[in-house]
């Protein structure tokens, strides 16, 4: 009997990326957000839901349906009388978990118009996630959808995998360090062998959204907003930053560059007003490449967390067993759409590098050896795929033969419970 292709669920902060295994894209990519009757919801339970009775919505789906939206349809219904807008993950956890019932609901039934009871599914999940969380969705995924099987993947661990298409990693291996920069959050995951070596992760509170704040910021310090309506300020930044910014080399040489030949590196932006049509304008300038460096140089947005990207990641590593270190340092592998600004690998690379020389070259002279180390080999991964990495990686596994029998089933759950959940299988892998 053939099988449908496995349904891939990539939910993340900001926005969800779903479809069909085998695919090199999500078929469907909207934000994480649903506006339902009544007031907006503060993030209500910390934990589990644990009294929510399976609920079988996939039976009574129906007129329910009406009375919630998901997705871009719940951020333009955000302001409609008598609704509010939710956002059921936060920082990559799941807060709300009766929101985010609903919500896959609609992406199964709506959106990717297909019987759960027909599909496996591949989810995907944070770095640390509480094993009560995986718990929670195993029991809506086979209880309330009903669906034939289940695999739960670490975010970083499909990361590395979607890697393998890059065309400078020669072996399928699962051992890297991961960057994933979203829109909520900034993880440094360094995994070994497809487990991630939990006690050595790290979070950075810089994300896509801080980054538009900060080129929203920019924008008006500039006066560049004054012709802006303020509704379209949030849009005007968040477009600046993903299509006109970059990662310099030198910030100072650049401000210079800019001063120098205005005209050569200020760019003009031209908007519309989406309910009114009036047009406006403005100049771009210095944000162009002051919005990612606030990976680089965090004290130019923030006076509370002031530690650069690349020390983080050397930190990582170091705290890493010793003998993964090497590996660790020659796969840094970039993942989501923070990571997407120009030149971002490179500069990332040269700066761990340094950091890498240098305390080689402190050691040397500490031991008054006469040999020079060979040094250590520092290699970031940027490829085709980054963008949505994680989701890809899911649909590169779950087309692999041994994903069904990776998978919890329909069956094995009826028989032991959702703490099945608990047991993960790492499969794919050439090393
Ligand atoms: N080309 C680009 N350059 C810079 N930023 C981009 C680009 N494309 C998208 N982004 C930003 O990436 C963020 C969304 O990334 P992603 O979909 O990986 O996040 P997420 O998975 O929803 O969040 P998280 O991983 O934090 O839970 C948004 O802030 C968006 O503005
Ligand atoms: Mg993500």
């Amino acid at each position: 009997m053939s099988q449908l292709a496995p349904i891939i669920c990539d939910n993340g902060t900001g926005f969800s990326k779903v479809g069909f295994a085998g695919n090199s894209d999500p078929s469907f990519v909207f934000p994480t957000a649903i506006t339902t009757r009544g007031p907006a919801a503060q993030p209500s339970r910390t934990g589990p839901a644990l009294s929510s009775k399976p609920s079988h919505l996939a039976s009574k789906r129906g007129v329910e349906d009406l009375d919630f939206f998901i997705g871009d349809e719940a951020v333009a219904n955000a302001q409609t009388p008598g609704y509010g807008i939710n956002y059921p993950i936060r920082h990559g956890q799941i807060e709300n978990w009766d929101h985010m019932e609903r919500y896959w609901e609609q992406t199964i039934f709506k959106y990717l118009r297909a019987e759960p009871e027909d599909h496996y599914f591949l989810l995907t999940e944070p770095p640390l996630n509480p094993p009560e969380n995986r718990e929670q969705t195993a029991e809506i995924f086979f209880e309330s959808f009903n669906i034939k099987g289940l695999y739960i993947a670490v975010q970083a661990v499909l990361a590395l995998a979607a890697s393998w298409t890059s065309g400078r990693v020669t072996d399928r291996t699962l051992t890297g360090t991961v960057i994933d920069s979203g829109d909520g959050v900034t993880h440094v995951i360094p995994c070994a062998e497809g487990y991630v070596i939990g006690s050595a992760i790290k979070h950075i509170p810089i994300a896509g959204r801080d980054i538009t704040q900060f080129v929203l910021n920019l924008l008006r310090e500039r006066g560049e907003l004054a012709n802006v309506p303020p509704e379209d300020h949030l849009k005007v930044a968040g477009k600046i930053k993903e299509n006109y910014s970059y990662v310099c080399q030198d910030i100072v040489k650049e401000f210079r560059k800019y001063d120098q030949e205005p005209y050569k590196y200020f760019a003009r932006y031209e908007g519309e007003h989406a309910a009114t049509g009036r047009k406006y304008e403005l100049d771009i300038g210095y944000e162009r490449f002051l919005a990612p460096e606030i990976f680089f140089n965090p004290e130019i947005y923030s006076s509370d967390f002031l530690t650069p990207l690349p020390e983080i990641v050397d930190s990582v590593i170091q705290q890493s067993p010793i003998d993964v270190r090497r590996g660790l340092y020659k796969n840094i592998v970039l993942s989501g759409g923070s990571t997407m600004f120009q030149y971002f690998g490179q500069r990332l690379k040269r700066d761990i590098k340094q950091i890498v020389d240098r305390r080689l070259e402190a050691s040397a002279v500490a031991s008054g050896s006469q040999a020079r180390s060979s040094g250590l080999d520092v290699e970031v991964i940027s490829h085709k795929r980054q963008r949505y990495a994680v989701w890809f990686g899911g649909s590169l596994l779950a087309s692999l033969p041994e994903f069904y029998s990776s998978c919890h089933t329909k069956a094995q759950y009826d028989e032991i419970g959702p703490s099945i959940c608990r047991r993960y299988q790492i499969f794919g892998s050439a090393t």
